[in-house]
Parts: C-alpha cells; sequence; structure tokens
C-alpha cells in the first residue's frame, strides 16, 4: 500500500503520492507559479546551515523527559502548533477528500482550514467530526470574496451556523498565479467533482467551457474580486462575529495595516509559493512581520514547512502556530484519513525530539535565542 511505514519523512509521501495520482491532479498540488523560485525558497529557507540561514542552537542538561506541544489558537484548545492549511478541491487526491482530513485532524487534536473550494461541502465536513464532548479538532473557514458579496456572505453564515471558529481570508489571490503545468495541461476538476459550497454549474467550477488554460485561471477571473482593498477587512469584520485571519501577507507594512484594520490574526503565507513567484521565502520575512506587529495580534506562517525542525524554527521567529498544504495532500492520496494522520503524527514526532534535542519542555522555552542566522561563504 502507498504510504506505508517506510514512509519516514513527509518527502517520502510525496513520492508515493506521485504514484498513485493522475498527472494532472499531482501536477496541479505540487506546481508553484512560473518558474518556481519562491517554491524552492519556501522550503530551502528553513535548511541550515547554508549561505546565511537559520542554526538551531539547543541548550542541554534540563529534563527533557516529557515535552509538552499544547497551546491555545483563536481560543481553541490544540494539541500542537502544527495545523492543516486550505487545500482546494481534495477529493481529487482521495474519494474522502476534506472528511478525510477533518477527521484526521480530530484524531490529531488538531486545526483544520477548510477551502472555500472544497469538494465537500462546509457541513459535510463539519459533520466528519464527532461532536463527542472532550473530542479534539477544531475548522476554520477559509475565504475567497466573490464578486458577488451576498454569495461570499452565504459562506460566512453558513460557517458560523455550522460551528467553524475563525475565518482566513485569503488576500493574495485577485488573479490567479501562472502555474504552468495547469497551463499545459488544461488543469480542471474531474467531472464526477464540484466546488460543493455553490450550487450553480459555473461557481461550482464544474463542467463549462474554460479554453485551452488553466481552467482555475479562468475561473477565478470570472468570479473573484480583483477590486479587494483595505476596506473590506472592515467590511467582513461588520458581518461577522468570528476572529478575521487574514492569508498572505509577506511584509511588515502590510502587516501594520493589518493590525490598524482590526484583524485578529496574520498568517505570513506566500500561498504556497503558487501566486507571485519572486517573493521571498515565508521564513524569511517572518520576523520583518512579527516586528510590526508589536503583539497586536497572533502571527501563523506557512510555505515549506516539511520538518519538526522547521515547525520549531518558526516557533522561534514568532510565529504562533504554523500550516501544512502539501504535506497533508501526500497523506490524503497515499491513505485517505489513515494517510493525513500518519503525516501529522510523523511531523509531531518529529516536533516533539526537536523540541527535546533542543532542550525545550514547553513551547514558552522556544524563544528567539532557540536560532542563530549563521553565515557560510564556503563549505571545501
Ligand atoms: C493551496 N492554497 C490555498 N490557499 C487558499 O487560501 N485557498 C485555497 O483553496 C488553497 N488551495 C490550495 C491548493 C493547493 C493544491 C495548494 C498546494 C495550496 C495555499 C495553502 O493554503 C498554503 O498557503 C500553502 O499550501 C502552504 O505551503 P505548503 O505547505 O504547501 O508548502
Ligand atoms: C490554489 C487555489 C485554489 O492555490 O488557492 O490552487
Amino acid at each position: 500500500m502507498a504510504g506505508n511505514s517506510a514512509c519516514v519523512c513527509v518527502s517520502d509521501f510525496e513520492v508515493e503520492a506521485k504514484k498513485v495520482l493522475p498527472k494532472g491532479i499531482y501536477d496541479y498540488y505540487r506546481s508553484g507559479a512560473e518558474e518556481e523560485t519562491t517554491l524552492a525558497d519556501n522550503v530551502a529557507a528553513f535548511k541550515s546551515p547554508c549561505d546565511c540561514r537559520w542554526c538551531l542552537i539547543p541548550r542541554v542538561l534540563r529534563d527533557v523527559s516529557s515535552v509538552d506541544l499544547s497551546l491555545s489558537v483563536l481560543g481553541q484548545q490544540l494539541s500542537m502548533p502544527l495545523c492543516v492549511a486550505a487545500t482546494a478541491m481534495q477529493r481529487m487526491a482521495h474519494p474522502d477528500g476534506e472528511t478525510a482530513t477533518a477527521r484526521a485532524c480530530q484524531a490529531m487534536g488538531t486545526g483544520m482550514m477548510v477551502s472555500s473550494w472544497a469538494t465537500s461541502t462546509i457541513e459535510e465536513v463539519m459533520s466528519a467530526m464527532t461532536t463527542s464532548p472532550g473530542a479534539g479538532g477544531v475548522l476554520w473557514l477559509q475565504l475567497y470574496i466573490y464578486k458577488d458579496r451576498e454569495l461570499t456572505l452565504s459562506l460566512v453564515r453558513r460557517a458560523e451556523e455550522a460551528g467553524y471558529k475563525a475565518i482566513f481570508v485569503t488576500v493574495d489571490t485577485p488573479y490567479l498565479g501562472r502555474r504552468l503545468d495547469d497551463m499545459r495541461n488544461c488543469f480542471k476538476l474531474p467531472s464526477h467533482l464540484r466546488l460543493s459550497n455553490f450550487s450553480t454549474d459555473a461557481l461550482a467550477f464544474s463542467e463549462g467551457d474554460y479554453g485551452s488554460d488553466s481552467g482555475l485561471a479562468v475561473y477565478v477571473a470570472k468570479a473573484i474580486d480583483p477590486t479587494l482593498c483595505w476596506d473590506d477587512i472592515h467590511w467582513l469584520k461588520k458581518h461577522t462575529h468570528l476572529p478575521v485571519i487574514v492569508k498572505g501577507i509577506i511584509n511588515g507594512e502590510d502587516a501594520a495595516l493589518a493590525v490598524k484594520h482590526g484583524v485578529d490574526g496574520i498568517l505570513v503565507s506566500n500561498h504556497g509559493a503558487r501566486q507571485l513567484d519572486g517573493v521571498p521565502a515565508t521564513l524569511d520575512v517572518l520576523e520583518e512581520v512579527v516586528g510590526a506587529v508589536q503583539g497586536c495580534c497572533d502571527v501563523y506562517l506557512d510555505g515549506g514547512v516539511r520538518r519538526g525542525t522547521d515547525v520549531i524554527k518558526a516557533l522561534a521567529l514568532g510565529a504562533k502556530a504554523v500550516f501544512i498544504g502539501r504535506p497533508v495532500l501526500w497523506g490524503l492520496a497515499c491513505e485517505g484519513e489513515q494517510g493525513v494522520i500518519k503525516v501529522l503524527q510523523l511531523l509531531k514526532d518529529e516536533l516533539i525530539l526537536a523540541m527535546a534535542l533542543a532542550g525545550c519542555r514547553s513551547l514558552s522555552e522556544v524563544n528567539r535565542s532557540l536560532v542563530r542566522s549563521v553565515k557560510v561563504t564556503s563549505r571545501i
């Protein structure tokens, strides 16, 4: 079976997932924009030491026989600072799609950001989680703002009613980035699937003529509102009682504006390098953002997190928690819910070990002194 015990790191899951996924779907999940410079940088930024990268500076003799990863995120108790980022159309990876991911997150006691473009409805994803008292897991809605604002608000209201705990509004996608493989493959949804949150075929990205282009780029240009600006953050906040987190901030000036506009959190993200190619790796801008918000709201990070040591570096540089996108898709493609559990457990185990080896017994001990930027000019 794919994703078997031979998978000892996230990249092993990707190798197995590639074997089972149709090429066009694997390409869609894997791709970054244009030359994929940022795609490589997101991962490379965590590696150390190489050029000028982050090294971990461990402390010793601290009794690390027990390590506590628990924390509160947006008012919810989580078992670890590693959550699942929104990735669209998960039923292309596995028939159970988003519902399998939600169950896996619940089993692991962590949070899942459900894409507006899920291939199950947000209510179905919520129902997949048990409601028994004490059961872990929390769902947040990732929101795309449509030209049709009533349609957008109806999704927000549905999320509130279904029990979602926060809205992550994506602000880096006025148009879709140029993902060359999707253009070559004329990417569109397999005909048995639809963006289930929407009732009309046009909005559900189902059927229809998308020309000889990335169908998703055509869909975004038709439906998503490129006029989005800061006033719309006020507008959204006015219409929901849920916390609003902006997803897709990668510099200090925008971070300060986000605080000024009353957001409840910032997710430092370059959309998994799928939008504007040539932007910095998210890890490389994290400190700038953290500095700019001056503790006024939480800061999270996604992009290129593939190891427990990556998580600890992001936390040391000021992220409250991190999110993973593609690794979840690889686990899902390999083994559905069990595959996602395996990926999350693997990263959790790596994180616990990294914490212990670094001399940290709880997240409160992960601070700036744990990482150092080391310049390496030559390594002969
Ligand atoms: C995404 N991402 C994304 N973001 C978003 O706001 N809404 C969405 O529907 C999607 N869909 C999506 C699909 C796929 C296939 C990928 C790879 C990514 C971006 C995602 O939330 C997150 O920012 C990145 O995936 C994080 O980077 P890594 O972990 O994939 O490197
Ligand atoms: C993507 C969209 C769905 O990155 O956000 O493909």
